[in-house]
């Protein structure tokens, strides 16, 4: 990687989504631990669905179980109302929603990194998915949204929950296949993929009865920390106790099952560089891509490498006449 960057001076690296505590220093502890040397570390706040960084100034972008989380519920769920996220009994338009608004908001995070990043460099993203299977709408028994679903059915049912209130809530949350992933890259085309795996993912289902508490505990605790702030701006904070206790039962109820449809989905991409000039910040070098295509024109093909060059000597040339 540091050939391809032509060994830069300093490495310039983002952890997207990297949360707050603990959790937010595992990945840039482990990679100051390897590389020694003085550090300069900074919060940028902002949605990683818009721009975040300076033109072309990434070398490493990394992130971590955040990308299934979409910008906002997708339109069009109205009718969504026996689960909080698509199950078999949603209609096929749910799925139609959903992969919609990921295949939006997926694009324009690689639309938005493809200007930060440099030529050649380098990003590897982590998030939830599911293993392909025939049906779209298939989730498995133990999917941690169908057991938070039951869980509000059952507090509905004693009387604790607003059944409209349930009704009208839909997770702002996709798990995309590997070849969905897969599709928006190709589609969007600023990266090559290095490569896209497909691994294990488990909530500690496998190790129900161990000193955290009962079988499903685990599960609801980590359900709890990523959700309970969007419960409670939609529920209030009375339920949550109740909810998740609840959640933790219906986990228990599948602590023997292999969970098959969720998975985690790693992918290692490379910035191209081959539309630098769409990316071109200031007007001159507009105007000097508008030469170049000119030279394109008329049929004088360049190779990326030759194209830079040209903008650069341009760029010199224009810098010498601009001077007062
Ligand atoms: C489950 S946590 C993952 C935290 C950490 N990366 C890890 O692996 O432990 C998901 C994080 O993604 C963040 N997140 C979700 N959508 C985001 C967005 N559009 N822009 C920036 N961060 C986002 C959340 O605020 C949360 O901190």
């Amino acid at each position: 990687m540091m050939i391809n960057l032509n060994f830069p001076q300093s490495i310039k690296i983002a952890d997207l989504g990297c949360a707050w505590g603990q959790n937010t220093f595992l990945t840039m502890s482990e990679i100051r631990v390897k590389r020694k040397g003085s550090c300069f570390v900074s919060g940028v706040p902002g949605s990683f669905y818009s721009r975040l960084f300076p033109r072309n100034s990434l070398h490493f972008a990394h992130s971590s179980y955040s990308l299934h989380w979409l910008s906002k519920v997708p339109q069009g769920l109205e009718k969504n109302t026996s689960s909080v996220y698509i199950t078999t009994s949603s209609l096929p338009s749910a799925y139609e929603a959903y992969l919609n608004q990921f295949q939006r908001d997926f694009g324009t995070f690689l639309r938005m990194r493809s200007e930060e990043m440099v030529c050649n460099g380098r990003m590897v993203l982590t998030f939830i998915g599911r293993s392909t299977l025939d049906d779209p709408l298939y989730r498995d028994c133990c999917h941690f949204w169908t057991l938070i679903s039951e869980s509000m059915c059952d507090l509905v049912f004693e009387g604790i929950m607003s059944a409209s209130k349930v009704e009208s809530l839909n997770m702002p949350f996709y798990d995309p296949s590997k070849e969905e992933v897969k599709e928006v890259i190709q589609n969007e085309g600023s990266f090559e993929i290095n490569d896209l795996e497909i691994h294990g993912f488990d909530l500690g289902q496998s190790s129900g009865n161990n000193e955290e508490g009962g079988a499903g505990e685990k599960e609801a605790k980590c359900i709890r920390a990523v959700s309970e702030s969007m419960l409670v701006a939609h529920f209030g904070d009375d339920i949550i106790d109740a909810l998740f206790n609840k959640f933790a039962y219906h986990a228990s109820q599948h602590a023997g099952c292999a969970c098959e449809t969720t998975v985690t989905l790693v992918v290692s991409l490379n910035r191209e560089n081959n539309n630098f000039i769409r990316n071109c910040p200031c007007n001159l070098v507009r105007s000097t891509s508008l030469y170049v295509a000119s030279l394109h024109h008329h049929s004088i093909h360049l190779s990326d490498e030759n194209i830079y060059d040209e903008i650069k000597h341009l760029r010199c040339f224009f810098n010498q006449k601009l001077k007062p």
